[in-house]
């Protein structure tokens, strides 16, 4: 960390990539951690912040300042854009940089490539979610799991629940395009051993034929309505946020992250909200969960919805740059705090 003379880091993406890959459990661990201080009020999330374009209304850039206590402290902020049409132009939707600030002396110390911390951490939010919400007597961890929206974030998901020992006898994946749907099925054929994988051409049968649901489409307003489509009751990650309409919250457990942020931006939570007018449909947190205050019955389905905190950002950040320090990789860039001295002596 900064002592005297503060200093300034770069680390890319294939640094966070080499230090998260194979680190599955350990980031799961951090997260869940993270999410036990945060509970615990040992945290500063406050709202993120939406920049929105009149020009560009599919877009979005949004930050997310944030402070983390705990053993390593850290204060900093996430910028990240969603530009849905780069996914045509052939690049990733989401692009991110992470700036770690020392708790001491406020000094930013590192710039990291985000993008793959924020995917890394959404994924393990839902693999540790997903885990502690399949209770015994919810029938332990689902074999039937379904894919609503089949981009990055999704490829994320499967990744860390397969990196943390979930397996699948089946794979369902729907999408609007087929095309991303057909690239997705290809990537889990290569990658999920002896899981039969299905494209399914509309969302309802693959909802009727999973036990774990999940949603990671960039869909800005409800297009699953039908509560009956989850009478069998399964455990829904609403990673995306907006797919599902009111009636099926009203009629699940909802478990959300932070209820504060969760019940913003034209969320499907935000929309019960606004439409009965009280929070009465929120049964919990996650933290309830991990502290063992909320079990959720089996005889509704589970929706989790997970507004994403930057606490949770700034901890693998946190992470990846330690690493990278301790092995002595950290690129320091030279120079980059050069007004050091009030009066200018050199
Ligand atoms: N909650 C969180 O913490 C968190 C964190 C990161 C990303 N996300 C969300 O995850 C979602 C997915 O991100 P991504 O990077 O994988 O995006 P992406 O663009 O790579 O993939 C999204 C996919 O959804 C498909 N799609 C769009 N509308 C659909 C619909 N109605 N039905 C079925 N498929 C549909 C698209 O064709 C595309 O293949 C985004 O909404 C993003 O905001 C949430």
């Amino acid at each position: 960390m900064p002592a005297a003379r503060p200093s300034f880091a770069v680390i890319t993406g294939e640094q966070v990539a080499d230090t998260l890959t194979g680190n599955e459990k350990l980031v799961v661990e951090v997260v869940e951690e993270t999410y036990r201080l945060h509970g615990r009020g040992d945290s500063v999330n406050p709202p993120s912040y939406f920049l929105r374009f009149p020009d560009r209304p599919s877009s979005r850039i949004i930050a997310l300042p944030a402070s983390i206590g705990g053993a390593k402290s850290t204060d900093g902020i996430k910028w990240i854009s969603s530009f849905p049409e780069n996914v045509a132009a052939g690049i990733p939707r989401a692009s991110a940089v992470l700036i770690l600030n020392d708790h001491d002396t406020g000094y930013p110390f590192a710039c990291l490539e985000s993008s793959i911390i924020s995917a890394s951490r959404t994924a393990a939010s839902a693999a540790l979610a997903a885990d502690r919400l399949s209770t015994p007597a919810r029938g332990g961890r689902p074999r039937r799991v379904g894919f609503i929206g089949t981009g990055l974030i999704a490829r994320y998901i499967h990744h860390y629940l397969q990196a943390t020992d979930w397996a699948f006898d089946a794979i369902g994946v729907h999408d609007l395009s087929a095309e991303h749907a057909a690239s997705f099925a290809g990537y889990l054929g290569d990658t999920s051993g002896d899981a039969a994988v299905t494209v399914h051409d509309n969302a309802e049968d693959l909802v009727r034929g999973s036990d774990l649901v999940i949603l990671a489409t960039v869909a800005g307003t409800p297009h699953l309505h039908d509560p009956s489509w989850f009478g069998h009751n399964p455990l829904v990650l609403n990673v995306s946020l907006r797919d599902l309409a009111p009636e099926i919250l009203l009629a699940s457990t909802n478990v959300l992250d932070d209820v504060e942020h969760c019940l913003k931006a034209d969320t499907s939570p935000h929309l019960v909200e606004q439409l009965t007018g009280n929070r009465d449909f929120v049964d919990g947190t996650l933290f309830d969960v991990l502290e063992g205050r909320l079990t959720p019955p089996a005889d509704r389905p589970v929706v989790f919805s997970p507004f994403g905190l930057g606490v949770l950002d700034l901890a693998l950040g946190r992470l990846v740059h330690d690493q990278l320090h301790a092995s002595g990789r950290l690129a320091v860039v030279d120079g980059f705090f050069h007004e050091l001295d009030r009066y200018g002596r050199k």
